[in-house]
């Protein structure tokens, strides 16, 4: 069980929480949390937003019974973590667009950090796309070399896929789709990946709740990605 240090509403419906975690979580992957004893049965999918190596934070979005849950929780309480979980974003250099779309923005941040340490001269592009109130565009802004902000249009108009190496996006599956397809009609080089939240059960392949159909056969989102490439998803 992990301690819990803070529980904060941000914006709307969306709260993060800190917990105490001794990891190495890297951008895209994620834990399973849990903090009921039998009901709902299953633990809940949350992106890590941010760690520091002794900490990790998580950015959510209530939705449902879980998440519900979570905001109940307080300083001191705890909490079941089983992870982190899944590939993660991988390595990128460049001119670099990451694109998220509500609750998809999570793993964003950490990814965001990750590759302006490993790759100062690589730029760093963030599109946040928001359907109500915009939120921590502040911190966004200090761990990237530009932030767009879109609030209630289509965060996808914003970005000229043309200027990236790489795009990496995490958000509604209609939104990452929409990006692929730009990125294919303007007959872009960069190479796109997308994270598939799919809904979970155990988070460890082993229930197959998870499984996508991919050109490279069925994959499971929990530990097959939730990052894939573009192409094997969308095209
Ligand atoms: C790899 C991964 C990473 C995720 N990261 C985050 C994150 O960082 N922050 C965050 O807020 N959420 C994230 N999610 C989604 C989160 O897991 C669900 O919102 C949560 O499990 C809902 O639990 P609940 O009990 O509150 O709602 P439920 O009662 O289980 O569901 C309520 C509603 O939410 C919908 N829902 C449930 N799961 C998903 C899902 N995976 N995708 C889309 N809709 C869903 C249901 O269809 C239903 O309409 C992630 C999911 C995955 C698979
Ligand atoms: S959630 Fe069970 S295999 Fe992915």
């Amino acid at each position: 069980m992990a301690v819990i240090l803070q529980n904060r509403l941000v914006a709307d419906d969306f709260w993060m929480m800190q917990v105490e975690a001794d990891t190495a979580a890297a951008g895209g992957q994620f834990y399973m949390l849990r903090a009921w004893e039998q009901y709902p049965v299953l633990s809940r999918p949350i992106s890590v937003f941010d760690t520091d190596g002794k900490t990790v934070r998580f950015l959510y979005k209530v939705v449902g019974q879980g998440t519900e849950h979570f905001t109940t929780l307080k300083p001191g309480d705890q909490i079941k973590l089983d992870g982190p979980h899944g590939n993660g974003f991988p390595d990128a250099q460049g001119n670099i667009a990451l694109v998220g779309g509500g609750v998809g923005i999570a793993p964003l941040y950490l990814l965001a950090k990750e590759l302006k340490k490993r790759h100062p001269d690589s730029t760093v592009d963030i599109y946040l796309g928001f359907s109500g109130q915009p939120m921590l565009v502040e911190e966004y802004e200090k761990t990237a070399d530009r932030v767009t902000v879109n609030v209630g249009g289509f965060v996808t108009d914003d970005i000229d896929p043309i200027q990236y190496d790489v795009i990496m996006t995490c958000g509604p599956e209609i939104m990452m789709k929409v990006l692929y397809k730009k990125c294919v009609d303007t007959s872009a080089k960069a190479k796109v990946y997308v994270s598939m939240e799919n809904r979970m059960a155990c988070g460890i392949g082993a229930c197959l709740v998870c499984t996508c159909k991919t050109k490279s056969g069925n994959k499971r989102a929990c530990k097959d990605g939730p990052v894939m490439e573009g192409w094997e998803v969308f095209g």
